[in-house]
């Protein structure tokens, strides 16, 4: 296998781990906020989307495209910076359940939304294959 596949499945891999780790986050926060403060809930998320970012730079100079340089690297480096902040607010200082409930759903949005810009390559997203571009 390829440098760039494996460095592509450890992004893919830290990819379903920051998922699932803000969606199990996510839950407690509406239901059990008290568990947000165990460890095991609060460190590994951090070191999960340093691996994820670290794979994403090694793979730019292997597939010769870069952020600022081709949009579709450059909507996702946006919307990934947007979604720390946006899972660091819902998960630290949204303060009803309402407003909680909302940043959840935005913030899996832009997850989705980053997805899809990768899939397609695209800064359309899922709407790249309507728009055809
Ligand atoms: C939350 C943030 C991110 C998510 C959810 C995400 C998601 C994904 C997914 C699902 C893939 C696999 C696509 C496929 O199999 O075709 C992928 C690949 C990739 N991502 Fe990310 N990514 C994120 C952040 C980033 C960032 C910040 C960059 C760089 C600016 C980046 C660069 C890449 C590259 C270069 C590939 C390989 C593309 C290919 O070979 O087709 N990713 N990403």
């Amino acid at each position: 296998m390829a440098v760039y596949e494996i460095i592509k499945y450890i992004h893919i891999g830290c990819v379903v781990l920051s998922l699932s780790g803000f969606c199990l986050r996510s839950y407690f926060l509406l239901c059990d906020p008290e568990k947000l403060s165990l460890a095991w809930l609060k460190y590994p998320p951090h070191m999960v989307e340093t691996l994820l970012l670290l794979s994403a730079i090694a793979m730019l100079p292997l597939l010769g495209q870069y952020p600022f340089v081709d949009g579709w690297l450059t909507a996702k480096l946006v919307a990934m910076l947007l979604y720390i902040g946006v899972a660091g607010y819902t998960l630290h200082a949204a303060r009803t359940f309402r407003l909680k409930l909302a940043f959840i759903a935005l913030s899996l949005s832009i997850f989705l939304y980053i997805v899809g810009v990768a899939l397609f390559h695209d800064y359309y997203s899922w709407l790249s294959p309507v728009i055809g571009v």
